[in-house]
Order: structure tokens, then sequence, then C-alpha cells
């Protein structure tokens, strides 16, 4: 059963499990979430679909259609430390077999697990060849003047992105990649990254209503009213990710050349200062400044946004976001942010979650897109250095502080283990 009636202190807990990580907190987990009715794969891993990132088929969806997340997320930054590029096929071999074994182990899906491995710029600089002109993996850089000196660079050689509803589930599966495990919901582990991968680093996080408001206590970045909403499924109070404000899958996919069927990753860490968030402003600033000045006038948000339906609605507002900054003093982050539609579409998939690693609340923004060229834009446009407000003012921008980026290379399910650049 999922949903708010399950025992918040049980969510919590599995959420610090998962954070932990390793033999004993899974085993910690295992005893506290209902783990009998993990299903495993109901489809050959051959017959599952080219692209790594075709999630939306398999996972569940809200009363209105929208896409929802499994809850339980994790991310591994791992380092290269096999023989190299020239001798790659035994561990290419090892590591298809490691990902195969996560897709037979669990069905694909909230219930059972969805994954992902992307590689960065600096894997493929061991190469001499060069990615192909379809593919925009540009190592990544700050992306506004006041990120210049504060934020680092990812120089992992890849990210493994795991996420189940359950908590050990996620546990296991890293458990298992790392070779510490014999067997996987009751098969047999045929490949491992050992020898060929170091986990250099975890990231873990969490998405979905009541989660946070379960994890608010003691968090650097919240006050200590602890303020955040029952309902809410991220920190700031809000629901996100509406089916109509999102990208499809085919617009974030690479169409032609080798890695056809493949996305980009941009992965950044953005620390969350939520004191003047929720004591300062009111909830009609809070309103204004997610979604926009007309939506807290007009009072179209109950709640964490549960009430909207598939869509935020924010291109049912008239003015454009630069009159309204004007006019208005305040502008929304989702109307900064949709000025980067295409087509009339959103041009990135965002697959974010929050996190309280290191006790710090923070979002763990991910979003898949074709090119990192569109997460650029959209950032640009959410940034919004063109228009005439008050940073304070200026959608959320006054709460986040970005941490550090990273930009990844996700290749289609064929070329996912150790890619070359110029596969043939
Ligand atoms: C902690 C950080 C963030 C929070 C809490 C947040 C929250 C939200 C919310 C509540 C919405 C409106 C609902 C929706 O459309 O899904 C939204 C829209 C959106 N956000 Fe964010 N966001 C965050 C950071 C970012 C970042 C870093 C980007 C990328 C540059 C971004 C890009 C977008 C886009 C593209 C939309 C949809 C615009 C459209 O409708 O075309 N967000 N966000």
């Amino acid at each position: 059963m999922h949903g708010p009636d399950r025992g918040l202190s049980r969510r919590g807990f599995v959420r610090s499990a998962v954070a932990i990580g390793g033999a004993s907190a899974l085993a910690a987990c295992l005893q506290r979430e209902e783990t009998e009715d993990v299903p495993q794969a109901t489809l050959a891993p051959d017959d599952l679909p080219r692209r790594q990132h075709a999630w939306n088929e398999f996972l569940s969806t809200d009363e209105d259609g929208n896409v929802r997340p499994p809850e339980h997320h994790l991310l591994l930054g791992l380092d290269y430390i096999g023989d190299g590029p020239a001798d790659a096929s035994e561990e290419r071999d090892r590591l298809e077999s490691a990902f195969r074994t996560l897709e037979k182990a669990y069905k694909r899906g909230n219930e059972g697990l969805a994954s992902v491995i992307g590689y960065s710029p600096a894997y493929f600089d061991r190469f001499d060849a060069a990615l192909p002109d379809e593919v925009d993996l540009p190592e990544p850089r700050a992306l506004a003047p006041i990120e210049d000196s504060a934020i680092a660079i990812d120089e992992y050689d890849a990210l493994v992105h795991l996420a189940s509803d359950y908590g050990h589930v996620t546990l296991s599966a890293e458990e298992a990649l790392k070779g510490k495990l014999e067997q996987l919901n009751g098969l047999d582990v045929e490949g491992t990254i050992d020898g060929i991968f170091d986990v250099a680093d975890r990231r873990t996080g969490f998405i979905g209503r009541g989660l946070p408001a379960a994890r608010q206590s003691g968090v650097s970045g919240i006050p200590e009213s602890e303020p955040v909403p029952e309902d809410a499924p991220m920190f700031m109070g809000f629901k996100s990710g509406f089916r109509q404000n999102q990208a499809t899958e085919d617009r974030v996919t690479i169409q032609d050349g080798p890695f056809g069927g493949g996305t980009t990753i941009h992965l950044s860490n953005i620390q969350l200062n939520l004191r003047q968030w929720y004591e300062q402003d009111s909830r009609t600033q809070r309103v204004a400044k997610m979604f926009s000045p007309s939506h807290a006038a007009d009072d179209l948000v109950e709640g964490a946004g549960h009430n909207l339906g598939d869509s935020s609605g924010i291109t049912d507002v008239p003015e454009s976001a630069a009159e309204v900054a004007q006019h208005e003093g305040t502008v929304g982050h989702a109307q900064k942010a949709a000025r980067a539609r295409e087509d009339g579409e959103p041009i990135v998939l965002r697959r974010d979650f929050d996190s309280t690693d290191d006790d710090t609340a923070a979002t763990h923004f991910l979003s898949l897109q074709r090119s990192i060229a569109d997460f650029v834009k959209t950032r640009e446009a959410m940034t919004g250095s063109d228009l005439s407000v008050m940073r304070s003012n200026s959608g959320i921008l006054q709460y986040l502080t970005v941490r550090s980026r990273a930009n990844y290379l996700v290749p289609p399910r064929g070329l996912r283990a150790l890619p070359a650049p110029n596969p043939a």
C-alpha cells in the first residue's frame, strides 16, 4: 500500500537507512519494510525498451494521470578503475550481466526498480576518438554569475540512478552491483561492478506526499517550527512534475547516430534555505514565487497543488514573464522556466527529488534532455537575468544554492556497458 496512511516513522526510518547504506542498513530496512511481495521481472531483459530512460510506461500514475515517481532514490558516482578502454570487452560483459541481474530480479517500476547508467565527459576523455556530432555533452560549468566560485564540478566517470518505492530494493541493488550479495530477490547475481568501478560518491533522496514532512526535523535549512506541510511531496511545499509541464521521453531522446535512443542527464545538488520561505514569506507570496502572481491572486493552488490536475496552468497566464516582473515586482519560478519551451512544449524531463544527505535540506536536481544545451537554455530562462525584478522576488532563486553540477550521456541499453565514443 502506498500513500499518506503508511506509517511516517517507518518511512523516516527507511529513508535514513537508504542514506547510510551498506549491509547493516539493508538488514535493518528489510526488517521494517513489507518485503515479501517485491515482484521479479515480468519482461526478459531483451524485451525491455531500447531506451534506458523509458521509465514512464512502467511507473504508476496518480488520479490525474501524472507520473508518480518512485519514493526512494540512490545516486552512485562511479570512478573507473578497470584495465582501460582498449581491453574492455571482458569488463563490458560483466557489467552488462550486472545490469541484467537488476532487470531480472525486479519488475521495472515503482513496486520494483527503475535504473539507468550514464557516462561523463571525464569518462570519454580517455579515448582518442570524439563523441559523434549528435551527442551534446560538454564539461559541466557554472551557469549563473553567482555560482562561479562556489560550485563543484563533479568528475566521476559514471552515474547510476536507482529508484524504487522500497528503500531496501535500492539498497539491495547497490549491494548486488558491488558484489556484496550472492542473490538478489531470489535470483543469482551474475555480474558486478567489482574491479571495474569504485563507488566514489553516494547521494540519496525521496519524493512523495508526506515524506518531506516526516524528514524535516533537525535538518539544516528548515526552520525549527517544522513548517513543511503533510501533503507536500517536496520540501518547498508544492507538487511538481505535472504531465503537461514535463517534456515527453520522446522529446528528450537523442534521435540519430550510434547513441540514438539515449539521452543526457544534468545533475545538480541544490541546497535549500527555507527559513525566509516559510517564516517571512506568506503563503500568497510562496504561490506567487513558485507559480505566478496571478496563481496567488486568483487562489488557484490549494495546499500543495494536488487540485491542479495534470497541469500547473502556467501557460494560461496571459501576460509574459517580463510584463509580470515589471507590473507585479514578482515573477514565478514556473513562469520563468516555461519561457524555455519549444513548440509550446517543455524541453527537459525533471526527475529530481529531495534529500537530507549530511543532515542538510537539498534537492538532487536531475533532469533528462536531448542535449545539455536544452538544460542550459531552461536554466537561463529560470534564472531570468534579463528580467527587471529583485532577486528576492525572482521565483525561488533566493532560496536555492547550487553546490555542484555534472553532465552525463545515458546511452541506449545496448551500449550501456563502458561505451566507446564512436561505437560501430
Ligand atoms: C528545489 C528546486 C526546485 C523546485 C522546488 C521546483 C519546483 C517547481 C514547481 C512546483 C513547478 C511547477 C509545477 C510543474 O510545472 O511541475 C516547477 C516547474 C518547472 N521547473 Fe522547477 N523547481 C526547482 C528547480 C528547478 C530547476 C533547477 C530547473 C531547471 C533549470 C527547473 C525547471 C522547471 C521547469 C522547466 C518547469 C516547468 C515549466 C513549464 O511548464 O514549461 N526547476 N518547478
